[in-house]
């Protein structure tokens, strides 16, 4: 693997412009403007990638679901025509089910579907909910008012103990597991770094497979182990299994705790509704319209083309790439009146921060939960929660794959 986000661009067409594109640093919250002018042009454009390659940019929330939602794309990072492979690669070769098309991707899907069923995930809310109250107790008990970085003593740990319960990874293991992810989620790292810190977790959980195929016990590692010993898998395909499972349960809920927290602090008109209301369903519509305001996984849903789609007026032909970019179909005016207003009453649950189509996240009901708890729980109980630090000096993760806060100072 050679390709790197960082390295000299090949020489460019102007006209192209070049994707991704920055942020404006006093609009944290809000996706590039360069990305809202290019909806505003139209629903389809031609960027250029890190690699010097070209793909479609896809910036409409209609068009991007019809995409989504084609059978006749791919997202399988080998196809040709996948935009930039170095852009897609959180680490070594596929990860898992998320890379592959239909029937492996539906055949390896199922196997772990049964734990993220809306039903058993209600099952754990009563846990989740003792988890979030412990760590509001331990930081209320701890130093004094703060400040305290809300990123290490909460954020972080609400969705790393819950998916280490769920697959059964020793959670005195999440210092090794969120370093090795960060890097692995971190654009500006070099292939090959993303190669050694994906490696060193595969290895682990690999491990732990092995000690699960002689020693089952009643969690979701023990059910991928049996799949090896029915021959239904290959280790390594149950190793990229466990580690999709593992980082995807971790690091994008944290880092929509921790941003979602800051936007709130941000906006006190909406923080005082959230914090004011006895009503589950304003606490569940404040999710979903957080998940559509801060639309973490920024860098776009990634497909090839392999058959030619018309779409739009425009033909996208097999072997060109498309990337759906999700966080500016969220801001798209057609879907959403008024989007760059936070606005927690609004019906906002059919966005598209889960994606679309067959690859639509897997755990949504679980971060769904999680984000419920959190957001229905952190503000009543601190209620003078708040920044510690100046706006300026928080260190956002443009620098991701999944975009969130490197830290989070508070105090109350
Ligand atoms: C707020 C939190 C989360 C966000 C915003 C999020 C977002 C996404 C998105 C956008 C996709 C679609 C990928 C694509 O189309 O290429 C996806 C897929 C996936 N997510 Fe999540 N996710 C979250 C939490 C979780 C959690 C807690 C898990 C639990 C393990 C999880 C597991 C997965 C898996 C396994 C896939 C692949 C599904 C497939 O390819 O069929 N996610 N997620």
């Amino acid at each position: 693997m050679t390709d790197t986000l960082t390295g000299p661009v090949p020489e460019a067409d102007d006209a192209v412009p070049e994707f991704p594109m920055p942020r404006q640093s006093r609009c944290p919250f809000d996706p590039p403007p360069a990305l809202k002018d290019l909806q505003s042009q139209g629903p389809l454009v031609k960027v250029r990638l890190w690699d010097g390659s070209e793909s479609w940019l896809v910036t409409r929330y209609a068009e991007q679901r019809a995409i989504l939602g084609d059978p006749r794309v791919s997202a399988d990072i080998d196809k040709p025509g996948y935009p930039s492979k170095a852009f897609a690669e959180a680490g070594e070769g596929k990860l898992s089910f998320i890379m592959m098309d239909d029937p492996e991707h539906a055949r390896l899907r199922r196997m772990v579907t049964g734990p993220f069923a809306v039903k058993k995930i209600e099952a754990l809310r009563p846990a989740v909910q003792s988890i979030v109250d412990g760590l509001i107790d331990d930081m209320l008990a701890g130093s004094g008012s703060g400040p305290v970085d809300l990123v290490d003593v909460f954020a972080l740990p609400i969705p790393s103990l819950v998916i280490c319960e769920l697959l059964g990874v020793p959670y005195e293991d999440h210092e090794f597991f969120q370093e090795n992810t960060k890097t692995m989620v971190r654009t500006t790292a070099t292939p090959e770094e993303r190669s050694v810190a994906s490696r060193e977790v595969a290895g682990y959980l690999a491990g732990l497979l092995g000690k699960r195929i002689a020693e089952p016990k009643d969690d979701l590692l023990s059910s991928i182990a049996a799949r090896i010993t029915a021959g239904e898998l290959d280790h390594e395909q149950a190793t990229q299994m466990a580690l999709l499972l593992l980082i995807a349960g971790h690091e994008t809920t944290a880092n929509m705790i921790a941003l979602g927290t800051l936007a709130l602090l941000q906006n006190p008109d909406q923080l005082k509704l959230l914090r004011e209301t006895d009503d589950p369903k304003l606490v569940a519509s404040a999710v979903e319209e957080l998940l559509r305001y801060l639309h973490i996984t920024h860098l776009g849903r990634r497909r090839a083309v392999i058959e030619d789609i018309e779409i739009a007026g425009q033909v996208i032909k097999a072997g060109e790439g498309v990337i759906m970019v999700n966080e500016i179909g969220n801001r798209d005016p057609e879907a959403f009146p008024d989007p760059d207003r936070l606005d927690i009453t609004r019906d906002a649950r059919r966005h598209v921060a889960f994606g679309f189509g067959v690859h639509q996240c897997l755990g949504q009901p679980l971060a769904r939960m999680e984000l419920q708890v959190v957001y229905g729980t952190l503000y009543k109980r601190i209620p003078t929660l708040k920044l510690a630090a100046p706006l300026e000096d928080v260190r956002f993760k443009d620098d991701a794959f999944i975009y969130g806060l490197h830290e989070l100072p508070v105090s109350w």
